[in-house]
């Protein structure tokens, strides 16, 4: 694992647009794992400033998201669908038809993760995928437990990320209890990783990453078997 110590989430975020940007020139039709949340925010802007400028082109760009709230209507404000839309896609030239967010309103969970397994896998895998990190270490909706699913699948959240997540609901009442999730081997086959952490309530998660043991308590900790992982961090997250 490499860790990138950046002096503040501007530089996170410069960082890791930097690296998504140079596998789209590498590979123009490279199939990306994006992640939601606060901290990605910059480098999405970053990049959605390239492509206007016309360094990079998401033209023949697949992209596939680590999960979305369960139930959750795609048009709801705080869906993940919604998220990706504004913060991203609709600012780039990616083709929405190309744009994988799953489903937080299928009446089979079940199916719609497996079918979701299925169109990465056609599509070739994921050559890049972004994470973000919990306070509690979670990626995805992969929640500290005593054991971790390996697929895409349907999971409860916990306390502690239904607390996090309150601060873009009116009331913790609003927050759903559930999600559907990229399963932990679902995000260990991708081909390379970058994991964004920025501020100081993350600093916990952050060096139990680094330096913790390999534990479901810590599923974050469980990218220390992927043999291309880097971690863009601030100094505020990860001073070591
Ligand atoms: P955040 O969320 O970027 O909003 O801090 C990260 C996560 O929960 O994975």
């Amino acid at each position: 694992m490499r860790v990138i110590v950046c002096d503040n989430y501007e530089e996170v975020s410069k960082q890791a647009a930097k690296i998504v940007a140079s596998q789209l020139v590498l590979k123009p039709d490279s199939v990306l794992g994006l992640a939601t949340g606060s901290t990605p925010v910059g480098m999405y802007n970053i990049l959605s400033e390239m492509n206007k400028n016309g360094e990079i082109d998401f033209k023949d760009v697949t992209s596939f998201n680590l999960d979305e709230y369960y139930p959750m209507a795609a048009e709801h404000d705080q869906s993940y669908r919604y998220f990706m839309n504004e913060n991203l896609f609709n600012g780039i030239n990616i083709n929405m038809e190309n744009t994988h967010v799953l489903s937080g309103t299928t009446d089979d969970p079940e199916k719609e993760c497996a079918d979701f397994e299925k169109m990465i896998d056609a599509a070739g895998g994921i050559d890049l995928q972004v994470l973000g990190i919990g306070q509690n270490g979670h990626i995805g909706f992969n929640e500290p437990d005593t054991f971790l699913y390996a697929n895409t699948h349907l999971t409860d959240l916990t306390e502690n990320t239904i607390q996090a997540n309150s601060r873009f609901f009116e009331k913790i009442e609003d927050v759903p209890t559930q999600a559907l999730t990229m399963g932990i081997a679902t995000i260990l086959k991708s081909k390379r990783i970058i994991i964004l952490a920025s501020g100081s309530n993350k600093r916990e998660a952050v060096t139990d990453l680094i330096e913790g043991e390999i534990s479901t308590n810590n599923p974050a900790s469980m990218l220390k078997v992927h043999n291309d992982v880097i971690v863009i961090c601030d100094k505020e997250a990860y001073s070591k």
